[in-house]
């Protein structure tokens, strides 16, 4: 059993590649975790340990050759497709290292695509009179970008490209923040920031976070930091 304010639990969750350069080794050997609501986690490790393969398991983007995925109370590795596209688009947030915006799009409006798919879905907004729009503006200028909402992408510095992504990440409210390695393009400054950033966030709107984190500095700043290697993760 769960605990109460438990938010994410994996179970003996594996998954390989067939036919990959690693062999035919699983990447992931029986990885477990939970993790509570409003948590920060960093997980750390070598390069091709499996960090985003385990990211993109938890993000829904990938399912598990076998072990149990609770997102909320919810078995996530037995849902279908269309099932898991809702979830994902309401209960989860995605930073990535590069921040994959869309370059024709303004800032606005990149912060605004994931509330165009909501078709059939209760709306996660907790009141009904905040609109996507006052929502987007908000955090917007949260983060400082008061006067970028119509800049396009191309226009900004990389800094402020990634806090537009941070802002399109929790546009819907998510319970749970995913972030690749989401300083890797950033100088020093620039990655302190955003680390700031995302655990001022993390305390203000509740969003448990978890940071695939090559980064020292920014893993020593999340509450637990926990360690990949042969297809497990221990506690640092
Ligand atoms: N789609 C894929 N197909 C085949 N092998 C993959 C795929 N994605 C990742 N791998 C392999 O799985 C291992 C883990 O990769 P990854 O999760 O990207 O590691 P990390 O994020 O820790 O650098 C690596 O050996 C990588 O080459
Ligand atoms: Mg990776």
């Amino acid at each position: 059993m769960s605990a109460p304010d438990s938010l994410l639990r994996l179970a003996n969750v594996t998954k390989r590649y067939p036919g990959a350069a690693a062999g035919d080794l699983p990447v992931l050997r029986g990885l477990s975790l939970e993790v509570a609501r409003g948590e920060t986690v960093a997980i750390v490790g070598p390069s091709g340990c499996g960090k985003s393969t385990l990211l993109n398991l938890i993000g829904t983007l990938d399912l598990p050759d076998s072990g149990e995925l609770i997102l909320d109370g919810q078995r996530l590795d037995t849902l279908d497709e269309l099932a898991l596209a809702a979830t994902r688009n309401r209960q989860i947030g995605f930073i990535f290292q590069s921040h994959h915006l869309l370059p024709q799009c303004t800032v606005l409006e990149n912060v605004l695509v994931p509330t165009l798919a909501k078709v059939g879905q209760a709306s996660s907004l907790s009141s009904p009179s905040e609109s996507p729009l006052d929502r987007a503006k908000q955090l917007l200028t949260r983060v400082g970008l008061t006067e970028r909402m119509s800049y396009r992408p191309g226009q900004l510095s990389g800094g402020e490209r990634q806090r537009v992504a941070v802002v399109r990440a929790l546009i819907n409210q998510p319970k749970l923040l995913l972030a690749d390695e989401p300083t890797g393009a950033l100088d020093r400054a620039t990655a302190d920031a955003l680390a700031a950033l995302l655990l001022d966030l993390n305390r203000e709107q509740g969003t448990a976070l978890i940071v695939v984190t090559h980064a020292p500095d920014l893993a020593k700043r999340m509450g637990r930091v926990l360690e990949l290697r042969d297809g497990v993760l221990t506690a640092q």
